[in-house]
């Protein structure tokens, strides 16, 4: 089964874009390029992040990555969108257990803080997890899912 993955950067994330699509289509992943399609240092975070949100939440894509400058903009934004599960992860501990626990379908990594190398670690880990199915992850999953839910009713 080929897994679909939504890449988006901004100009901070622009300088991992150029190696990061090769190298996720090299180990298999068919890739989803949200944009930015050139630098343009005025370009803005929330319109990648939501693009990578919909289209993992939509089911276009089987998870997401997300690269602005810091990844915390990318990470505000993309868990605004409902059934979005983003995290900012710069130790593969946390991109490993994010998604085995919480079931995190975005990665969100900052290119002004950590390096290439680092940032194939992550995703790496990111995309090698799988969702524990344990019972207390799933409970909490729902209780995220009716947060979710109580907020779209008082919209
Ligand atoms: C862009 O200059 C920068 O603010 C953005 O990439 C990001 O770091 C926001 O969190």
């Amino acid at each position: 089964m080929i897994r679909v993955v939504a890449l988006g950067v901004d100009h901070g994330g622009f300088p991992f874009k150029n190696e990061l699509l090769p190298w996720l289509r090299s180990r298999g992943y068919e890739v989803i390029d949200m944009g930015a399609h050139i630098f343009d240092s005025s370009d803005d975070y929330p319109d990648f992040a939501e693009a990578v949100a919909r289209a993992v939440t939509s089911g276009q894509a089987w998870r997401g990555i997300i690269v602005c400058g810091s990844g915390v903009g990318a990470c505000i934004v993309a868990n605004k969108v409902a059934g979005a599960r983003a995290g900012l992860c710069h130790d593969t501990y946390s991109a490993r257990q994010g998604v085995e626990h919480d079931d995190m379908n975005i990665l969100c990594l900052g290119a002004r803080v950590i390096g290439i190398e680092l940032a194939k670690e992550l995703i790496a880990a990111f995309l090698n997890a799988e969702f524990s199915g344990e019972e207390r992850h799933r409970r909490r999953a729902d209780k995220i899912k009716a947060i979710e839910d109580r907020q779209s009713k008082t919209r």
